[in-house]
């Protein structure tokens, strides 16, 4: 969406104000209505594949235990940047629409708190102002209750989303009951995440698992940057 902005850039001798394009970011909301979901690790690690393509990403932190926060300060200097903030939730709606018009930006991730229902105000505008939204659970059936019920809410308010499968465990039972589940109640992302150990390091190291050689986590991750770029109209993911 091209948006013209209000600032003009100069005045052009006699040929009236020079006014500048700005293109808007697009915008993605990574939530759940439970902690340990999966969703400051996905938020990341889109952000760290997204900033590899090229594209110029921020992120927000709206969680008040700063886990996606704390992870970027770790982040090494010669790694692709990614531009953080850390927003209370009770402000985010204002900040956010600030940050995705002021066209300093391609992509705008916002990872979120647990526990959506604290600002239900809040986090209504937010899916409803997100141009998608990740809805990340794990296999186990009262995530699953919880996401489904929560997915409903996102519904109503008219926002695009797809739920994502994290911390899998692909040999049991419940993976394919719980993608069956979660296609009975919505779009599901095609590429879920393993449950691997590499995951804690990459939280330790302030990267994403495709900066770790050979990571299958990357692997996935990249699957899901591939479906979600292509949804927020971003290209194919390549
Ligand atoms: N694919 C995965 N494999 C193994 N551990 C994971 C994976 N994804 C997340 N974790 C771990 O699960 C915990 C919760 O993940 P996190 O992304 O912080 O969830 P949330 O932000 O929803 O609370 C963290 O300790 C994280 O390292
Ligand atoms: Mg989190």
């Amino acid at each position: 969406m091209q948006e013209l902005s209000a600032r003009a850039a100069g005045q052009g001798a006699g040929r009236g104000p020079i006014v500048q394009a700005v293109r808007a970011a697009k915008l993605l909301t990574v939530s759940s209505s439970k902690g340990g979901a999966c969703k400051t690790t996905t938020a990341r690690n889109l952000a760290v594949i997204a900033a590899h393509a090229g594209i110029r990403v921020a992120t927000v932190d709206l969680d008040a235990q700063q886990t996606l926060t704390i992870w970027h300060k770790r982040r090494p200097g010669a790694a692709p940047a990614i531009d953080h903030r850390a927003i209370p939730t009770r402000d985010c709606n204002d900040r956010i629409a600030a940050l995705v018009a002021s066209g300093g930006f391609d992509l705008v991730i916002v990872d979120t708190p647990p526990g959506v229902e604290g600002y239900p105000a809040e986090m209504r505008m937010l899916v409803r102002k997100s141009h998608f939204c990740l809805l990340t659970t794990q296999q186990q059936s009262a995530d699953l209750d919880s996401v489904i019920g929560w997915s409903e809410i996102v519904r109503r308010e008219g926002a695009r989303f797809a739920f994502l499968l994290s911390r899998t465990f692909r040999n049991r039972r419940n993976y394919s009951e719980a993608k069956q589940r979660l296609i009975e109640a919505g779009p599901l992302c095609p590429f879920d995440i393993r449950d691997l150990a590499s995951v804690d390091r990459t939280d330790k190291l302030g990267v994403g698992n495709i900066e770790i050689r050979g990571d299958l986590c990357g692997e996935d991750f990249k699957g899901v940057w591939r479906y979600v770029s292509r949804e927020l109209g971003l290209g194919d993911g390549e």
